[in-house]
């Protein structure tokens, strides 16, 4: 079988043959408040706390003691440790602009061996770069850019549908290796959540949603019941 890299989410991993394959670059969609950011820092607490592997955050939304803070709350990770220790990088990138982002990319990645990286997200840089096609050229070119280091990469993107029939796919969807689409679906007077694995080229896997929790212990899958 080939080598993979589990996400650490046990039955993802399960869904996926034992997880990503190594090098990939995987896209983490969904609306607001679907748990990209929650999930994009498990694969990174895995990585280190399981794997032995060194991640990167770089987020350009949300600054770092915040984002800690926030997924602390809920949360019994001891992120602190591994951030402290090394074993996850966090990088705020604020004066956005592509070529700084690569910089900063080859500068952490090579300098601390990082094999997982984390880009959250990739609504500002679509802001920032209005005509479509730049925003395109420069995306192909990130993407190509990380197939040429050691890491394999969830970047996340923010869109706006709420259900599968709404769904509409922009440029990165086709770019990427593998998108996880996750949904926070209203199903009568509360919201559940779903996660499906659009595509992820290379692997065999399901094409059903699947519900999941986000719990203390981070985010469960039930591989055995579909939405
Ligand atoms: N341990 C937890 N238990 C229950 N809900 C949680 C827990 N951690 C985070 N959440 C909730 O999950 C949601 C997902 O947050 P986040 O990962 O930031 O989503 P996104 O990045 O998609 O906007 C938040 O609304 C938060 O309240
Ligand atoms: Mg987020």
């Amino acid at each position: 079988m080939a080598e993979r890299v589990p996400t650490g989410i046990t039955e993802l991993d399960n869904m996926l043959g034992g997880g990503f394959l190594p090098k990939r670059n995987i896209l983490v969609t969904g609306g607001p408040g679907t748990g990209k950011t929650t999930f994009c820092m498990e694969f990174l607490y895995r990585g280190a706390e399981q794997f032995n592997e060194k991640g990167l955050f770089v987020s350009l939304e949300e600054k770092q003691d915040r984002l800690v803070d926030n997924l602390s709350q809920g949360l019994d990770w001891d992120l602190r440790k591994h951030i402290e220790g090394g074993a996850i990088v966090m990088v705020t990138v604020e004066n956005f602009s592509w070529e700084h982002l690569a910089d900063t990319l080859q500068a952490y990645i090579t300098r601390h061996g990082v094999k997982r990286v984390v880009i959250d997200s990739l609504t500002l840089l679509k802001m920032n770069t209005k005509d479509p096609f730049e925003f395109r050229r420069n995306f192909i070119g990130l993407m190509g850019f990380l197939d040429n280091l050691d890491c394999t990469t969830i970047v996340t993107a923010e869109s706006n549908f709420m259900t599968r029939e709404k769904a509409s796919y922009s440029l990165e969807e086709f770019i990427v290796d593998g998108v996880i689409v996750l949904y926070n679906l209203p199903i009568k007077n509360e919201r559940r959540r779903a996660l499906e694995i659009l595509k992820m080229r290379g692997v065999k896997h399901s094409n059903s949603m699947f519900p999941f929790k986000i719990t203390e212990s981070g985010v469960v899958v039930y591989q055995e019941e579909i939405i």
